[in-house]
């Protein structure tokens, strides 16, 4: 019944979609020359069962990454086996539609199976086993997409705020080690694939250091990385476009390029759980203003900061190399259940009708004047 209902709909909002007008530029029409224009796909899409997304993909999009599928947690589960079946249609979507489809992620110390790390006493397994666990699961799933993947994203979120590494298992029982043998598994794999580091919260001076020496000591033992990922989850008040930028820079002076893997920007408040706000139901309230709609206030106000972070990544196409929004629709997004679950948010280029947001027109429409 919820399937039926899914596909109702997806039929009803296929055809407003297609009321478009003809002479309206695509993003990667209008900006394909720049830089790759990428967007996270959730399984619903890459399989077909959300139509309207998949057709909102293809038409405005021309590379991909697996927002999900790919993860350790899903394509890995158990020692001994793997479910290849998702990541399969989802690389098979990026080839029928001939774009740049990039893996997510390699390692990654959240949604990583807990088999990774431990015997079958539970114990913690020895630096080597997990060199050994770690090199089959890069060299299966790599191996598996040879040709077909443009770029990895091998290692992610490892370094903190402050600069110094987390405290991963990974961290823990192979110290700074895990990522230069992430890196050279995955280039022994594929040695034709994008290798990337990526992160969150890349504009903070500590977090952009300590990155800058991670690609300087990658590259001085002689290993591959292409580019730096900055995830580019923002608000309405972080991060400044200038610290922002001062990161795009200091990637690229360390001779790598940039690429923006995950952007979206949250229209709802940035609350903290302060004294005020005594009552878990207030805290909620605060969390979820606009679950009717997004004042126009807000929305312009939105609007007009993502127009902004655009031409910037514009402004530097020379050192960025994609920019990749963090899925299709707002409907879709994970902020819609971060920090809480079920509330509504508008983080994204496609509103829940897969119509375009109003920067999107204006900065489409600007390349179609200009042409
Ligand atoms: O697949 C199960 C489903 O079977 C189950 O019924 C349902 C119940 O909650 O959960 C489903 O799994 C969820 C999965 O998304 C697929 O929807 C997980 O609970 C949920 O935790 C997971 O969230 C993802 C999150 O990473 C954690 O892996 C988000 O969709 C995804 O957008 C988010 O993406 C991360 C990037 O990979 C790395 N950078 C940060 C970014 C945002 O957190």
């Amino acid at each position: 019944m919820k399937t039926l209902i899914i596909s109702l709909l997806s039929l009803i909002s296929f055809a407003s979609c297609h009321s478009e007008p003809s002479d309206t530029l695509s993003l990667k029409e209008a900006y394909g020359d720049k830089f790759l224009i990428g967007v996270a796909m959730n399984q619903r899409q890459s399989s077909g069962l959300d139509r309207v997304g998949a057709e909102t993909v293809s038409r405005n999009f021309n590379s991909i990454v697996a927002e999900n599928c790919m993860k350790s947690e899903k394509i890995h589960p158990m020692e001994n086996l793997y479910h290849f079946e998702p990541a399969d249609s989802f690389v098979a979507f990026g080839e029928a539609n001939g774009m740049a489809v990039i893996g997510h992620c390699l390692i990654w110390h959240s949604q990583c199976p807990k088999w990774f790390f431990v015997d079958s006493e539970g114990k913690r397994v020895s630096a080597d086993e997990l060199k050994r666990r770690m090199r089959d699961h890069i060299t299966t799933v790599v191996s598996r997409y040879k040709g077909r993947v443009h770029g990895w994203d091998v290692v992610n979120e490892a370094i903190l705020e402050d600069g110094t590494y987390r405290r991963s298992p990974f961290y823990e029982i192979l110290g700074e080690e895990f990522i230069p043998l992430a890196f050279q598994y995955a280039h022994e794999a594929d040695p034709d694939a994008e290798l990337y580091y990526n992160d969150y919260n890349m504009h903070l001076p500590a977090k952009r250091e300590a990155v800058v020496r991670l690609v300087n000591s990658l590259k001085e033992r002689g290993l591959r990385i292409d580019a730096v990922g900055m995830q580019g989850h923002m608000g309405m008040d972080y991060p400044s476009m200038d610290a922002f930028e001062r990161s795009m820079l200091a990637f690229a002076s360390a001779g790598v390029k940039v690429m923006i893997t995950e952007w979206d920007m949250s229209a709802l408040p940035t609350v903290s759980r302060s004294a005020n706000i005594s009552d878990i139901q207030g805290y909620k309230r605060a969390l979820d203003p606009y679950p009717d709609g997004l004042p126009d206030s807000v929305s312009d106000v939105w609007n007009q900061r993502m127009k902004a972070f655009f031409e910037l990544f514009l402004r530097h196409s020379d050192i960025v190399s994609r920019v990749t929004v963090w899925g299709v629709s707002d409907g879709d997004s994970w902020k819609n259940d971060f920090p809480i679950h079920g509330r509504t948010d508008y983080p994204l280029l496609f509103d829940r009708h897969h119509e375009p947001k109003p920067f999107v027109i204006d900065l489409c429409d600007h390349k179609r004047d200009d042409k």
